[in-house]
């Protein structure tokens, strides 16, 4: 009994309308539900992004995904390792409950099935590697080409403790440690087949939200994306370059509250039953193997210290 996936993520925000610039420049389409904005994926996850008004941007909560044999068991573990079952909040009526983590981030645990994706993954892989065998044909896209991402792929949070919250993600959720660097920061997948990681953490000095990574379809869409987002007026994070742990081409964008979102293609797979053994990285060949230097705000918690 695991959470099977991560289905979304919420936040507070003092700007709805920024909120929805930025999103709907990122490539989601908003709607608005009620008093809150939920960003969908035009074709692919339904509401992966939700953003409702307050005082500044926060996390509000993480969303993940068990399967409806499973919900019980899986409170049962929760409650097991020591950690407080709470109400889950109005707006997600599906929920079945929610739960604290050790820095006090909200957890939300929805029955569902695995979305599966695999098969759409390789489809465009597929399709990109087709393009390559061209004769004839002209391989740059076009500039009006739309980018679109399909899929929230993983969050990554700041942690004063990044071993506890190893420890409660792995033990109360079930999660497993795909890789890590020293007590900076650690990536963890569901089981039973998972990208190389849904949520990772980050040493702080507190609790926070840095960013969100959206897969898209090729490495045009990546650059793309970013360029787009750039000529617009949005801020760069970092980017374009490949990732060490994890594999994944990024680029990432500032949101309009300095944490960041993340467009990736080619993130590392990891099959249930693959021998993976998870590593601890050296800090200096960790981060990145190729792409500009890391901007010396890149890693820095926008949030401010809870009240
Ligand atoms: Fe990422």
């Amino acid at each position: 009994m695991t959470v099977h996936s991560l289905l979304g993520y919420a936040l507070t925000v003092p700007d709805l309308e920024a909120g929805r610039r930025f999103y709907r420049d990122f490539g989601l389409v908003p709607r608005v539900d009620r008093d809150r904005l939920v960003m969908g994926c035009a074709a692919g996850d339904a509401d992966p992004v939700s953003l409702t008004p307050g005082s500044g941007r926060r996390l509000h909560y993480v969303r993940f995904g068990v399967a409806p044999s499973e919900q019980a068991a899986l409170r049962r573990r929760i409650e097991a390792a020591g950690a407080r079952i709470v109400d889950p909040p109005q707006s997600e009526s599906n929920a079945a409950f929610a739960v604290r983590d050790p820095d006090d981030n909200l957890i939300v645990v929805t029955p569902c099935e695995k979305a599966k994706f695999l098969d759409r993954r390789r489809e465009m892989a597929d399709r990109e590697a087709a393009h390559l065998h061209r004769t004839g044909g002209r391989g740059c896209p076009p500039r009006d080409m739309i980018v679109q991402p399909w899929r929230l792929g993983h969050i990554l949070l700041f942690t004063p403790d990044v071993d506890r919250q190893i420890a409660f993600y792995s033990h109360a959720l079930g999660m497993r440690l795909s890789d890590r660097s020293g007590e900076i920061i650690a990536f963890l997948r569901t089981a039973g087949g998972s990208d190389h990681h849904v949520v990772a953490f980050a040493k702080s000095d507190r609790p926070g939200y840095h960013h969100a990574s959206f897969e898209v379809g090729g490495v045009d869409q990546v650059g793309f994306g970013a360029a787009n987002l750039l000529h617009k007026g949005w801020k760069n994070g970092w980017g374009f370059g490949r990732h060490v742990i994890g594999s994944n081409y990024f680029h990432y964008v500032r949101d309009p509250w300095n944490s960041l979102a993340e467009y990736f293609f080619d993130i590392d797979y990891i099959a249930d039953d693959a021998q993976w053994q998870a590593r601890d990285w050296p800090a200096d060949d960790s981060l990145y193997l190729w792409g500009p230097d890391v901007p010396a705000d890149f890693v820095q918690n926008f949030d401010a210290p809870a009240r």
